[in-house]
């Protein structure tokens, strides 16, 4: 018997960082962060009774419906950790076919999109082979997909998302993300991201290297305790609505991530002079029109532009007048908060 699966599932950008991890992909602290309505991943999986008895998952993978072997070693270690979890992994060898909304290597996470969609797939068919609903469904792909990439576990919900064991947040979890929407102001709901694409191309430094330059780095333990209690912090902000206040923390920590980059050994500057310049632009911007736009980073030189609904016009004026002249052949990804994944058979 076959069964098939398709989902789609966003990427997410973080207010919060993720950076730094323990034991099988436990966070060294709790992050935040939303979905993006314009960047997502499409996966399909189909699973057919396996006839042999290889231990090892089989399976095939065609990414815009070409085999892409380089992303072979990423998956087969996904699987081989998925498959003690769902059986489905085990007994069925699997035919994966992925693709995405958005281009590849433009900084946005592609593999928290593309965990969280074949994570959505693959309880979706162990939900069939069982035959029965599973009530805790997002929550359990939210732990698979946690697996395959850390922060892919926040995007199988809608809009924001919380992940890691935090005070301020009941029945949050190291172990699979939750959703917060509903704390959320209205005004943050209503966040519109234009992703600024000054550099394209491969990440210089991948996020496995990049967590692993915590283990040892001096500033580590510090950081964490920092990124938690802006996550304190974050949570009233939220809540409250305080625009102003949003835009002082949500830059602090995109500065401290890059700063954890910057200070490791051996040490990594992904910002560009471009990355500079717009940061520079951004605050004057704020500063001179009294309105709350702001930027976060990623691991990477590119920027989000970050701003509620209602000053839409003026600041794509000022993003078109000012901000992408910096940007590789005048590139930049228009994003709001996103509606979450969706179950497409
Ligand atoms: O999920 P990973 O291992 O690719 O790590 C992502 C880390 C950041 O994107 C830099 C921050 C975050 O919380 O998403």
């Amino acid at each position: 018997m076959e069964l098939k699966s398709t989902w789609s599932c966003p990427s997410n950008i973080a207010l919060v960082k993720y950076w730094g991890k323990k034991g099988l992909q436990l966070p060294a602290n709790s992050s935040i962060s939303f979905v993006l309505s314009d960047a997502i991943t499409t996966t399909t999986v189909l699973a057919k009774v396996k006839n042999d008895l290889e231990p090892e998952p089989q399976f095939s993978f065609l990414f815009h419906g070409e085999p892409q072997p380089s992303f072979h070693p990423k998956i087969l270690k996904f699987l081989t950790v998925a498959s003690e979890h769902l059986s489905i992994i085990n007994t069925h060898i699997l035919e994966i076919q992925s693709s995405n909304s958005f281009p590849h290597s433009s900084g946005i996470a592609s593999s928290a999109s593309a965990m969280g969609a074949l994570s959505l797939c693959l309880c979706s068919l162990q939900e069939k082979l069982d035959g029965e609903e599973d009530e805790n469904f997002f929550r359990n792909a939210s732990f698979l997909a946690r697996l395959g990439s850390g922060s892919a576990c926040r995007s199988v919900y809608p809009g924001f998302a919380e992940w890691g064991k935090h005070h301020s947040f009941e029945n949050s979890s190291d172990e699979f993300a939750i959703d917060v929407n509903s704390i959320i102001h209205p005004i943050f709901k209503s966040l519109n991201d234009v992703v600024l694409l000054v550099e394209t191309g491969e990440k210089s430094v991948s996020s496995t290297a990049g967590h692993g330059l915590l283990t040892n780095h001096p500033y580590a333990a510090k950081r964490f305790e920092v990124a938690n209690e802006h996550l304190t912090l974050l949570q009233e902000i939220l809540m409250n609505g305080d625009t102003d206040a949003f835009c002082r923390l949500v830059e602090s920590e995109a500065l401290h991530l890059h700063a954890m980059m910057m200070t490791s050994s051996p040490g990594f500057m992904l910002m560009k002079p471009e990355t500079l310049h717009v940061i520079e632009k951004i605050r004057t911007f704020r500063e001179q029109s009294g309105l709350p736009v702001c930027f976060t980073l990623d691991a990477g030189a590119n920027i989000h532009v970050l701003f509620p609904e209602h000053i839409k016009q003026q600041v794509m004026d000022f993003v078109h007048n000012q901000l992408i002249a910096y940007c590789k052949n005048g590139a930049y990804l228009c994003n709001v908060v996103g509606s979450g994944p969706n179950k497409l058979d």
